[in-house]
């Protein structure tokens, strides 16, 4: 074999406890649509506790929770208004318990999420804080501000929320309070020493009821420089992200989590935990660091167009960037804010760019994609590049999260009825934006029968037709479905799994084909053209679409063991 290597050098012993994170398999659940065990059309925890046995068969390491906390919903339940319970509508602290123990029963470890730039304006202590008044020490918890112009009537800046419109919302006593998503999200005032502790409660809650990880949402915006004069909106766009930037990736943000990371370690095995930070390349490696969360989230192979130079790129990138922080690299493919990946793939790219950096841009843009008109879709060729493109992804060094709904090649759901739409994007933008509620479709069990197996009666977003061929029991059994390759490639992952590194092959690796091997002979290859490429020898283990004779189509992968 002829290499270039992208090595990494932080090598461990694999399975032991302490390291379980580096290369597991993490399954995002998003709890309210995932299975609807009481029949009131929104997932719960008994629905979640009913299908671990479907979740053993997939072959996962781990679930991440999406919030299943009480919540107005204004954001989906990343609107927290108690962090330390479960919304009654979702289930109880005692079932929630229950799930646990049935996912540690099945070697499924658990990772919830940690939602701490801002609560729920339903939250005890937004609401003391409206109560207490101005130069309260409530309100000291959250970004309080006296408004400019005549009267105050003028926010204190002309800055925009993330979901579009002012970041600022007036309160009856006449202060302005910052949010940087919706008004019902108010920021936490970080340098707050009540909100500090508060946290490091709510992180040994859960760790002392047996969670295993965190995700961290938003981790790159929590502490904030508001010193007067605060700048414009245009100012503040211009200033640079390298650590002094006013509300993005500060510098001091990691003082907060080298405090976590005390909590985390306090426990055996150790706590992980996982960033969700939209930063600059090269400022990922701190987040992802042992002395902080542990892992960070790589975006690019999710922002990245199905192509061959763009993926080898990333993964370059991604496994240096590992061996800085000495964590593992962490990759994705879709999650509950972006438009599902076998969509994606099966749309033209969008050239208009929406965002102020490369990341925001490419988010925004997915985001926009979203509403992409159905004539524009050509959902085989979705389906059949994110088939190769999952395979690409679980060969990588490193860890992967998955998608709920993935499994199933899923496809968005693009025209959802404007009047079932719930996402805080989709009416603040206002409708330009379609929102995220298309990869948020609860999803389909069965084939026939009541909102297709999620529940007894309906789904708080309308299921589509199409999903019942889609559904778990339609793929069951089937070797040629979505269902059973994840399956078996989850399957085989364990059995080949090695130490953290690949090298590229580069003699097959030319044009719009990838080849890598792994530690242990695991070879991978992805064909992102069109033509029929010629495979390394070796014995094929799987491909995620039949081959051409002994070559590999176009827009699928295949893994070999090296002879
Ligand atoms: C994160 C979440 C997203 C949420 C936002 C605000 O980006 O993933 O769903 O809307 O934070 O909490
Ligand atoms: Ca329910």
């Amino acid at each position: 074999m002829t290499a270039a290597s992208a090595a990494h050098p932080h090598e461990r012993p694999l399975d032991t406890p302490a390291d379980w994170w580096r290369q597991a398999t993490v399954y995002q659940i998003y709890p309210r649509s995932f299975a609807d065990a009481n029949g009131d059309g929104i997932g719960d925890l008994r629905g979640i506790i009913s299908r671990v046995p479907y979740l053993a068969s997939l072959g996962i390491d781990a679930v991440w929770l999406s919030p299943f906390y009480p919540s107005a919903l204004a954001d989906g339940g990343y609107d927290v208004a108690d962090y330390r319970d479960v919304d009654p509508r979702i289930g109880t602290l005692d079932e929630f318990d229950e799930m646990v123990a049935a996912l540690h029963a099945e070697d499924i470890r658990v990772v919830v999420d940690i939602v701490p730039n801002h609560s729920s304006d339903q939250h005890e202590w937004f609401q003391a804080a409206l109560a207490a008044g101005p130069g309260s020490p409530e309100r000291a918890r959250y970004i309080f501000r006296d408004g400019k112009g005549p009267g105050g009537g003028e926010p204190p800046t002309d800055w925009e929320s993330l979901f579009g419109g002012p970041a600022w919302t007036r309160v009856p006593d006449g202060q302005w309070y910052l949010h940087l998503f919706a008004p019902e999200q108010p920021d936490f005032d970080w340098s707050n020493h009540e909100v500090r502790a508060d946290f490091l409660h709510t992180l040994r809650f859960w760790a002392d009821r047996g969670v295993d990880g965190f995700r961290v949402d938003v981790a790159h915006a929590l502490t904030k420089d508001l010193t007067e004069p605060l700048p414009s909106k245009a100012q503040l766009e211009a200033i640079a992200r390298g650590g002094d930037h006013p509300i993005w990736d500060r510098d001091e943000v990691h003082e907060i989590y080298a405090e976590w990371r005390k909590v985390f370690d306090s426990y055996s095995p150790p706590r992980t935990a996982v960033a969700e930070a939209w930063v600059e390349r090269h400022r990922r490696p701190r987040y992802a660091s042992p002395e902080g969360l542990g892992q960070a989230f790589e975006f690019d192979l999710l922002t990245a167009e199905f192509e061959a130079q763009a993926f080898r790129e990333v993964v370059d990138d991604s496994l240096e960037l590992a061996g800085i922080s000495g964590s593992s690299s962490t990759w994705v493919l879709s999650n509950h804010d972006v438009v599902r990946h076998a969509t994606r793939y099966g749309l033209p790219p969008l050239d208009k760019p929406v965002g102020s950096t490369e990341s925001e841009d490419k988010q925004g843009r997915a985001w926009i994609l979203a509403g992409a008109p159905e004539e524009a879709l050509d959902r085989d060729l979705g389906l059949r590049r994110a088939r190769a493109a999952t395979l690409f992804e679980l060969a990588l060094p490193g860890s992967a999260y998955l998608y709920q709904g993935e499994e199933l090649g899923l496809h968005e759901v693009g025209d959802l009825p404007d009047e079932a739409r719930q996402d805080p994007t989709y009416f603040r933008s206002p409708g330009v934006d379609k929102g995220r509620d298309g990869c948020r479709v609860p999803l389909p069990w069965t084939t026939t029968g009541s909102s297709f197996g999620f529940g007894d009666d309906g789904a708080h977003l309308p299921q589509p037709e199409w999903f019942g061929a889609s559904s778990v029991e339609a793929q069951d059994g089937d070797p040629a479905s979505t269902l059973s390759l994840y399956r078996e490639a989850l399957r085989l992952r364990r059995s080949l799994q090695s130490a953290e590194r690949l090298e590229w092959l580069e003699e097959f690796t030319r044009g719009d084909v990838l080849a890598f091997a792994r530690p242990n002979g695991w070879v991978c290859v992805t064909n992102f053209g069109d033509e029929p490429a010629a495979l390394p020898d070796g014995e094929v283990l799987l491909s995620s679409a039949p081959l051409d004779g002994d070559r590999l189509p176009g827009a699928a992968t295949a893994w070999l063991r090296a002879s």
